[in-house]
């Protein structure tokens, strides 16, 4: 490892924030040293705030359906070979219920942007979730929609958005996205949400084409200034019927590296080992927790339909049951050192100033 890059590791653990140019030249100089160095800090860190535990969310696919039509998702609306689908309401729930049983206290309903789920539609079945299972934490990762609907969701009951911004690099945006889609408009919902009152979380995919240790600076530099409650990344991995079927995917190593930045970063941030880096790599889960992750999102979709949410090829997961994914995620998290919680697993930050609020009640 180069003097300089110790240098700039050390600064980031210390200040918790570097400029651009020095975000730029820690991701050219990074190497194995580096990158052990950073994953132990990080490590530190995340035991720091969270000790062993590891939050699990679970994840119900409800739409494969999307009006969108980016260049790097397997259910872009112009991919005809794509099978496609929605769960009712009554599977939803049936879903949250399976994963209520299983321990789970956070769902996360994830989906393409699929005109049927009206403002009306959704907040049913927020409102449906919270009454059944008032215990529970209700995610949302439905795409880009007005500030009017993410107010009457949030209103319905939803406590969490995601809303990865993909890129915080307008040019490079616009070679991830057709010209219909808008840079501004995924700021503007990420700013909406933030007012709102949602935990926020947004993320990119690391190695995704047209990508440059440039671009990776402002995603941390947007990541450093927004400072969202929680962050998704994980590798790119071409889908075969997309137009990036022939690029290459995102290294395993670099995404290790980048939790650990954005760990040093954001010591009390949500960040998940994702499906995508259990994807590259069989035991990539477990290193995504040893680089500083401290959340896991097993899918509870229905069995039946999980093949079909393919947003990239060979994705891990889709014939397993809930109960084996939570078994199975059990069993790795343990192999790291750490446990799976039963908990909603809130932003350290809003369990603050809800237990404020309760005290002041109090007094008063
Ligand atoms: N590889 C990895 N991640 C992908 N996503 C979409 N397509 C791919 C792909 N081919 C990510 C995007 C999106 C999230 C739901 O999944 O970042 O926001
Ligand atoms: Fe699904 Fe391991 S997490 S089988």
């Amino acid at each position: 490892m180069q003097e300089r890059e110790k240098e700039l590791i050390e600064k980031l653990a210390e200040e918790r924030l570097l400029t651009e140019e020095e975000f730029e030249q820690l991701i050219v100089l990074s190497d194995e040293e580096a990158r052990e160095l950073i994953a132990s800090l990080a490590t530190k860190q995340r035991q720091a705030v969270f000790q062993d535990a590891i939050y699990t969310r679970g994840l119900i696919e409800i739409s494969s359906i999307c009006k969108n039509n980016c260049y790097y998702c397997g259910i872009r609306r112009d991919n005809c070979l794509a099978e496609r689908y929605r769960l009712t309401q009554e599977e939803i729930i049936s879903c949250a219920g399976e994963g209520y049983e299983l321990g789970f206290r956070t769902f996360v309903l994830q989906g393409g942007e699929d005109a049927f789920f009206t403002d009306d539609v959704l907040c049913d079945i927020v409102a449906s979730l919270k009454e059944l299972y008032p215990d529970c934490a209700v995610t949302l990762s439905m795409g880009e929609r007005s500030r009017d609907s993410y107010k009457a969701l949030f209103d319905a009951g939803a406590d969490r958005y995601l809303l990865r911004h993909e890129t915080a690099d307008r040019k490079h945006y616009g070679s991830l996205h057709p010209a219909e889609m808008s840079f501004d408009n995924r700021m503007r919902c990420l700013r909406d949400l933030r007012d709102i009152g949602y935990q926020v979380g947004c993320g990119f995919m690391v190695g995704s084409p047209y990508q440059t240790p440039g671009t990776i600076a402002k995603d941390l530099r947007f990541i450093g200034d927004f400072r969202p409650e929680m962050c998704g990344i994980g590798p790119f991995i071409p889908h075969r019927n997309t137009p990036f079927k022939d690029e290459s995917a995102g290294s395993l190593e670099m995404t290790l590296f980048l939790l650990s930045v954005i760990r040093l970063m954001l010591p009390d941030v949500l960040l998940p080992a994702t499906t995508a880096l259990g994807t590259v790599d069989h035991g990539g889960r477990e290193k995504g927790i040893l680089a500083g992750a401290n959340v896991v999102m097993p899918n509870l979709s229905p069995v039946s339909v999980r093949k079909k949410y393919e947003l990239y090829d060979n994705k891990i997961c889709t014939g397993e049951e809930s109960a084996q994914c939570r078994g199975c995620l059990e069993e790795r998290v343990k192999a790291v050192g750490c446990r799976l919680v039963v908990d909603r697993g809130d932003s350290p930050r809003v369990r603050k100033t809800i237990t404020e609020e309760k005290c002041n009640n109090g007094k008063i």
